[in-house]
């Protein structure tokens, strides 16, 4: 069986590094013969999480569709923008209100849990965004995710693309290619036990 991996860029601006490297990596798990789904956070608003707000009206209808179909999935692909050295705000909030859900309807769901997960981060930077993934990665440790030792950082995003969407350095692709293989990899075991 294919494993289902979901890509998620954290990032909704037009023209965003992250999306392309999101694209990239759909690419690559999909020749590597996984069954892929790419979303952007764009068409799943969410408000500033608020337990005040999930008292009063529960988790919010686009949290809990991300929690339904990160659960569907075996592993998810977060790509990562850097933001003062760590994660930023759109992505963390899609995180944490996830966290929040513990049922839908009469069923249990704990969406984070046991997913495995794949860390990218593109920045223009020279840095390539990998200070934030520490972040990122210890967050997603703590909501229940294993998180895969390979990762894929792309700096100077702004032209490590070419027109096709592929990353131009063969060292950076080596490193997204590795990645893919390993959650692949990882994914497939689990669905074997
Ligand atoms: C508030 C803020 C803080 C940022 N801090 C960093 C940073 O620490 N390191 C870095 O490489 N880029 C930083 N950037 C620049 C982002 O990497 C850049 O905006 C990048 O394009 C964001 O990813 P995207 O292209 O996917 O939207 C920052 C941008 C913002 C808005």
């Amino acid at each position: 069986m294919h494993p289902k991996i979901l890509i998620i860029p954290g990032s909704n601006r037009s023209g965003s590094f992250n999306a392309s490297l999101a694209a990239a990596a759909s690419v690559e798990l999909a020749r590597q013969g996984a069954d892929v789904t790419r979303i952007s956070l764009i068409d799943y608003p969410l408000p500033l999480v608020d337990e005040d707000l999930k008292e009063r009206s529960g988790i919010p209808d686009n949290a809990m569709k991300l929690g339904r179909m990160i659960a569907a999935h075996d592993g998810v692909f977060l790509c990562c923008p850097e933001y003062n050295s760590s994660i930023p705000p759109l992505l963390k909030n899609m995180i944490d209100w996830v966290s929040l859900i513990s049922r839908d309807g009469d069923r249990p769901l704990k969406a984070w849990q046991g997913r495995y997960v794949a860390l990218g981060s593109a920045s223009n930077g020279k840095f390539a965004g990998i200070r934030g993934l520490y972040h990122v990665r210890s967050v997603m440790a703590n909501v229940g995710t294993q998180v895969i030792s390979e990762q894929c950082s792309v700096g100077g995003a702004a032209s490590a693309f070419d027109e096709d969407g592929n990353l131009k350095d063969e060292r950076t692709a080596g490193m997204l290619a590795n990645t893919c293989k390993s959650l692949i990899a990882h994914c497939t075991l689990m669905n074997s036990r």
